[in-house]
């Protein structure tokens, strides 16, 4: 299992390192980039790999949120904005996993992908301008936090994630209190 105290224990971002909502605001463009593609491509197999993309990104968003950003500043984060942020991850892990046995095809995969992709922008827009200011103002170390997340995500990336990443946003969701 990785040591976390093995990462660079500095509250000061070294040159290229980036805060934590720096780095999901870096994450949601890119998933917002792939959604207006997928509205602009033009033939089926395009819509088909861009939708895989935008998947494989929006897991990877999933858990970075859920296993680190989240519960540290769950406890200094309104009640209300963290079950709802909760719930819209719900909401998008089930689409998800019904876009995934379609894998591109049937006749619903665009209206079902499109869905995804109007509640992902209003979730995005949620954090962005809710989540993230009062995460900012908490008193949480964004620099340490970012630095947990970015090797994460690359573990992700190398694939080093195991079976867990696949369906973990919808086992893993908190207990609501
Ligand atoms: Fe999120």
């Amino acid at each position: 299992m990785f040591d976390w105290f093995s990462l660079n224990d500095s509250s000061i971002a070294t040159p290229g390192e980036l805060e934590a909502t720096e780095l999901l605001r870096s994450d949601h463009d890119s998933i917002k980039e792939l959604f207006d593609r997928f509205k602009k491509a033009a033939d089926r197999r395009a819509k088909a790999k861009i939708a895989r993309e935008a998947i494989v990104e929006l897991k990877i968003n999933a858990v970075l949120e859920e296993e680190i950003f989240y519960p540290a500043v769950r406890q200094r984060v309104a009640k209300d904005v963290m079950n709802e942020a909760d719930e819209e991850h719900h909401v998008a892990q089930v689409l998800i996993a019904e876009l995934e046995k379609m894998d591109g095809h049937g006749d619903h995969f665009d209206a079902k992908f499109n869905v995804l992709a109007e509640n992902v922008r209003r979730h995005i827009k949620a954090e962005e301008c809710e989540l993230f200011p009062r995460a900012q103002n908490s008193g949480v170390d964004l620099v340490k936090l970012g630095r947990r997340m970015q090797h994460r995500k690359e573990l992700l990336l190398a694939g080093e994630s195991g079976p867990k990443f696949h369906h973990r946003a919808a086992s893993s969701r908190p207990q609501k209190s």
